[in-house]
């Protein structure tokens, strides 16, 4: 490594410290991390605990392997998405009966749209980012080409924000709470009522927010959301998502994906669709079982964690994270580009470097995960159940080493991966 900056405050000393009296230090032991890897990348695929590698064993060789149907029933199979929703209703501040897991992100998004398309049926406007989430985007274009006369209005685009497209023509608002490219952090609680106020309902994508920070749905009105499980959930690559449903509109939705697990009586056989009364209304078809498991297990990881310990170390590590960087690598061309006030900012940090993607791989190569958005982002997740101090630290001696001495440059990082 070139010249050390372990003399700019924070010390190693002093990040060391700062673990020792973290107290949620001890949490990192229930995560099957891989020896010298600084894993920050949490943001895209949290890494596997060891209850949820002992919990899919067990779903494999004993329920299916052994018991083989019959774990429908004795296993609780055919429950598992409404119990494994009401684990995360509660990092999200839902009600019991308000949240089922099932399906993916896309797929909830859609479900959502129609149903508050539904519920407004006298206006015609979709409000979303422009710069959000393409798959959002994507999906509303997919609604809409099913929807005559219905249209989408975005941020960025047809008004510079979110609140100057709000009036009585808004049927509905899909946004994220925590933007994925550049971290910025919505105020639910805020964004709802002006929704509301204007007779709008709105849908929060809360993919970079549950698991990372105190969600409280119910106490903002907020009408419905989505989210993620292999992100800050850690349940594993391809993990089922999320629908929250708040119980007063409940009664009244009715998603378009009628499928038989969303029915009253599957088992009845029907030849029509009558909706389950509860949360179950929302689900479509199979859900992937073993996957389903592992997102179960990995919530149990949340039964003693104080989530507001969680926000206060997401803070500092991020903190700590840009004000390393631009101390020591601040010469080098990489700009943060993610709100420096960590009220406004979620658990991610990204900045800018036209070299950012061989950079990134250059980094990936000595140990240090995060990921790529284009055109120029490099994105680091902070998930502060296992992240320490000293990974902090420690990335960025890696990251100044390598703008240091041009490493990136090397043709092995240039070639671009299908997933960066
Ligand atoms: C904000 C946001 N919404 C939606 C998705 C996609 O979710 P899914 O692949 O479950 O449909 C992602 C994935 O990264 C995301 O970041």
């Amino acid at each position: 490594m070139g010249h050390s900056s372990t003399n700019v405050r924070p010390t190693v000393a002093d990040v060391e410290a700062m673990d020792r009296t973290d107290p949620l230090g001890h949490i990192r032991d229930a995560f099957a991390l891989p020896p010298g890897v600084i894993y920050l990348d949490g943001n895209s695929l949290g890494p596997v605990t060891h209850a949820v590698l002992a919990a899919v064993e067990k779903t494999a060789r004993e329920e299916w392997g052994r018991d083989l149907i019959k774990s429908y029933n004795d296993a609780g199979w055919w429950q598992l998405p409404v119990s494994v929703g009401e684990k995360i209703g509660r990092l999200i501040g839902a009600a019991s009966g308000e949240t089922v897991a099932c399906d993916t992100t896309s797929a909830n998004i859609f479900k959502l749209l129609h149903v508050a398309l539904d519920l407004r049926p006298d206006r015609k406007v979709i409000v979303a980012e422009g710069q959000g989430f393409p798959t959002d985007l994507y999906i509303a274009e997919g609604v809409l080409s099913t929807r005559p006369g219905k249209e989408l209005k975005l941020q960025g685009v047809d008004a510079p924000t979110i609140e100057a497209l709000l009036d009585h023509t808004v049927a509905v608002v899909l946004v994220n709470q925590v933007d994925y490219r550049t971290g910025v952090r919505r105020d639910i609680a805020s964004l709802t009522k002006q929704a509301h106020a204007v007779g709008a309902l709105i849908i929060w994508d809360l993919c970079h927010s549950a698991g990372a920070m105190p969600v409280d749905l119910n106490a903002a009105g907020a009408d419905f959301a989505v989210g993620c499980g292999y992100k800050y959930l850690n349940g594993g690559p391809g993990a089922p998502a999320f629908i929250f449903c708040a119980s007063r509109h409940l009664p009244h939705v009715n998603q378009p994906l009628s499928g038989w697990w969303g029915h009253a009586k599957p088992f009845a056989f029907e030849p029509g669709y009558t909706p389950d009364p509860g949360i179950r209304r929302f689900l479509c078809g199979s859900q992937p079982v073993l996957s389903m498991r592992a997102l179960d297990a990995a919530l149990d990881v949340w039964r003693n964690v104080d989530i507001d310990a969680v926000r206060t170390k997401s803070e500092a590590l991020t903190d700590l994270f840009i004000q390393r960087v631009e101390a020591t690598c601040g010469s080098y061309g990489v700009t943060l580009a993610t709100p420096r006030d960590a009220a406004v900012r979620g658990s991610q940090v990204s900045f800018a470097h036209p070299g950012g993607y061989p950079i990134m791989q250059n980094l990936i190569a000595r140990g240090v995960i995060g990921d790529f958005r284009a055109p120029d982002r490099m994105r680091f997740g902070f998930a502060p159940l296992y992240v320490r101090f000293r990974d902090v630290f420690d990335a960025v001696e890696i990251l100044r080493d390598i703008l240091t001495r041009e490493t990136w440059r090397d043709p092995q990082y240039q070639t671009r991966s299908e997933v960066t």
